[in-house]
């Protein structure tokens, strides 16, 4: 089997610090990419910061020789993402691979108790520190034609009871993953972009209780989601706008898929049409994703305007 190597690659890994991020840093760097390893330091739910926290995790992946830098911008500001693209830019003249795992958790419990600060911190570092590493990264990429982004979401996009900043921010992280691939796909880009939904022990982890705790220790190394990271930002990812569920030495697609659901065939129908085809609407059975969202109003009408959209779209 070919080997997969990243010789003559440079990766940002933001949050690489420690936890998950540390272990894709350490992954591509030992297959031969130049990894920049940001982390503002701080506590997993985003007080305090510690440039000690990403120069240590970057001396340990050299001292295993591999080749990484360290550095302590925050992901949360538009200013923060300049510089550390810059500083990557500075040290190694192109960026190739980002991997936005940077992520708090500063708001979890009932929704009535969750305070404004809290719901803006959570959405600044994973949904917006995404936003600000792609957008700078974006046009040097195009220039390229080259780039592989992964995007870390999460497993709590599926519900986490009401706590809700953190699975908005990680929707949001996952609809930034499809909005931008299917503008590359348009273009026809060399240029991916993926996401994941980690499942691995951490200190975020200890927030759920020993319980939950001891068995993410025991079963879900970080070590084991660094595979996948590793395949999507390898040049030959298989997949652009693809979302994988990883933990434990597996995968699996996370996918949002749309059912045959029921056609009325008049557009005056009514709220009683609807509860009696509710049942319709529900089955899955035969269901299809859409690669975009003109792909999904095809559905409801013969008549799509795909000169316009692809205008639109790329
Ligand atoms: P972690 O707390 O060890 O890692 C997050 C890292 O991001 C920390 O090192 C932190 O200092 C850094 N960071 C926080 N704010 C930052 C900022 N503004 N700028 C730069 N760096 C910043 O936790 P873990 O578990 O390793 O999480 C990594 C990512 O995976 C996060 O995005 C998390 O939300 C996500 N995740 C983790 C899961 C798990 O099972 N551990 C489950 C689902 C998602």
């Amino acid at each position: 089997m070919n080997e997969m190597r990243f010789e003559g690659r440079v990766a940002i890994v933001t949050g690489a610090g420690g936890g998950l991020g540390r272990a894709y840093a350490t992954a591509l760097a030992q297959r031969g990419a130049k990894v920049l390893v940001n982390d503002l330091g701080g506590d997993f739910q985003g007080q305090g910061t510690d440039a000690g926290y990403a120069a240590q995790s970057a001396q340990a992946i050299r001292d295993l020789g591999g080749i990484a830098e360290a550095n302590s911008d925050t992901v949360a500001t538009p200013e923060g993402a300049r510089a550390i693209v810059a500083d990557a830019m500075a040290r190694w003249g192109q960026v190739d691979i980002l991997v936005n795992n940077a992520g708090i958790v500063s708001g979890a419990g009932s929704l009535d108790t969750i305070t404004d600060e809290q719901w803006a911190n959570d959405l600044a570092v994973s949904a917006s520190g995404t936003f600000y590493l792609c957008r700078e990264l974006w046009k040097p990429m195009q220039e390229r034609d080259y780039g592989r982004i992964v995007n870390v979401a999460s497993g709590s996009w599926f519900g986490m009871g009401s706590g809700v900043p953190y699975p908005a921010a990680k929707g949001a992280v996952w609809a930034m993953t499809r909005a931008l691939a299917s503008a590359t796909t348009a273009q026809g880009r060399n240029i991916r972009i993926n996401a994941i939904m980690p499942i691995a022990s951490s200190r975020m982890t200890v927030l759920m209780g020993e319980a939950i705790d001891s068995i993410m220790r025991r079963d879900f190394p970080p070590s084991a989601v660094a595979p996948v990271v590793a395949l999507l930002a390898h040049e030959t990812a298989p997949c652009n706008g693809e979302m994988f569920s990883v933990g434990g030495g597996g995968f699996a697609r996370v996918f949002a898929g749309v059912s045959p659901g029921y056609r009325a065939t008049d557009k005056h129908w009514t709220p009683e049409d609807a509860r009696e085809h509710f049942d319709e609407a529900m089955c899955t059975n035969g269901f299809f994703i859409p690669s975009h969202s003109m792909e999904e109003s095809a559905v409801y009408t013969s008549d799509v305007p795909w000169e316009a959209f692809e205008a639109f779209y790329s």
